[in-house]
This record gives structure tokens, C-alpha cells and sequence, in this order.
């Protein structure tokens, strides 16, 4: 499962502009500032191989990223983001969507859940689109690091919160993962799980 190198390949404005679809590949998916590209470079030991930010909105392309050239991590941007205008929304969603019906070596969407904050209704609606359209999907939850602040809750009761809900969905409860880019928490769990459902 050990990562050796990591390439940027591309940015794409459209599916159809994204690299010959001829490897495995996995797409990060989540609300804007879940912490995708946090995600990416820390499976990939980088600092800043995928530019983060405090501010929503940060990833606005697909970004293809070629692992041991043999295998892409995609960053997508986020959906979500509550300040973006209609139009950049609308297009949010022409444009993911455009994407998951052009990449037939799709392996899975990590699809990461902010563990900091309780259960969010655009997180099922995206969890259910993907149900629908088969797509397979391991919940990566996010920011596990961060301890009770103020009224709100602690990661694993928001976790527990979500899991619950979800479970109603799904006849099998999909895989999922705790993990923090800080602490590097779930990297290894996480990197062997991609191993594994690569080689099925
Ligand atoms: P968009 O590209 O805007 O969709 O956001 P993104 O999902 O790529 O989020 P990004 O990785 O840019 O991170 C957003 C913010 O959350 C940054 O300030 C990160 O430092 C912070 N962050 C990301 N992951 C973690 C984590 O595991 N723990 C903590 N405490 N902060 C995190
Ligand atoms: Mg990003």
C-alpha cells in the first residue's frame, strides 16, 4: 500500500477533458472545506501537492493525480459551498455528475463526512445519488482530531449520529474510516483499503 510517487497530471474544467480513463482511479468527494485536498496530500505525504485553504471554494477543477504511475487520485471540487452563486451550483453538479458517468475505471468515491459538525442533509442527498447510480463508496470521516468545542458535539457521537442515519439506506453499511490530516489518523487504514479494492 506504500505511496513512492505522486504526479499532478491535469486540471480539468470538463469531464470530458479529463485524462484517458485507462487506471483505477479514486474521486474525493465532499461539502466545500471538509478537507479533500487535505485528505490527498496527506495520503501522499505531501504538503501542498493539492492547494487547501480556510476559505470554501478553494478546488474548482478536477485534478488528476497519478500515484506509483499506476493509479489516480482525483480532487473534485466541493458541493455545498452555501455563498457560491446559483450558477456556480448548477454547474457544480452538471459537471460532477458529467464526470461519474464518464469514468468506467472508477474504483470507489471517498466520500468525506466532517466529523466536527453533526449529521448534514446535503451529505445524504450526495450519498444517496451515488446509491443510486451504484456507485461504490467508502465514507471517510474528516477532522476526527478535533475535540468538544463550545455546545458542540464530539467527533465519534457525530459519527454514531450519522452512521445511524445512513444505515436505513444501505442493506450493507459501506465501509468507513476515521481519519485527521493533522494527526495522520486512518492514513495507513485508509491506504490499504484502496489496495485492496484495487485488486479485486
Ligand atoms: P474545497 O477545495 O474548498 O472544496 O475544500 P477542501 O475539502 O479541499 O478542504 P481543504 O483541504 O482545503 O481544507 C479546508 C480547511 O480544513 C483547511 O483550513 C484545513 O487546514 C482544514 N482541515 C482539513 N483537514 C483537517 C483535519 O483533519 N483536521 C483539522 N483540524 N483541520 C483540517
Ligand atoms: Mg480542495
Amino acid at each position: 500500500a506504500r505511496i513512492k510517487e505522486v504526479e499532478f497530471v491535469k486540471s480539468s474544467g470538463r469531464a470530458k477533458d479529463c485524462p484517458k480513463d485507462d487506471r483505477p482511479e479514486f474521486a474525493i468527494l465532499g461539502r466545500s472545506n471538509v478537507g479533500k485536498s487535505s485528505l490527498l496530500n496527506s495520503l501522499v505525504r505531501k504538503k501542498e501537492v493539492a492547494l487547501t485553504s480556510k476559505k470554501p471554494g478553494k478546488t474548482q477543477l478536477i485534478n488528476h493525480f497519478l500515484v506509483n504511475k499506476s493509479w489516480y487520485i482525483v480532487d473534485l471540487p466541493g458541493y455545498g459551498f452555501a455563498r457560491a452563486s446559483q450558477a456556480a451550483r448548477m454547474d457544480w453538479s452538471s459537471f460532477t455528475k458529467g464526470y461519474f458517468s464518464n469514468r468506467d475505471t472508477l474504483v470507489a468515491v471517498l466520500l468525506l463526512i466532517d466529523a466536527s459538525v453533526p449529521p448534514q442533509k446535503i451529505d445524504f442527498d450526495c450519498s444517496n445519488w451515488l446509491g443510486r447510480n451504484n456507485i461504490p463508496v467508502t465514507f471517510v470521516f474528516t477532522k476526527c482530531d478535533k475535540m468538544k468545542m463550545g455546545k458542540g458535539k464530539r467527533p465519534d457521537e457525530n459519527i454514531k449520529e450519522f452512521q445511524e442515519l445512513i444505515r436505513k439506506n444501505y442493506r450493507q453499511h459501506p465501509p468507513w474510516i476515521m481519519t485527521s490530516s493533522v494527526t495522520g489518523l486512518g492514513r495507513d487504514e485508509l491506504l490499504l483499503h484502496m489496495s485492496q479494492l484495487r485488486n479485486y
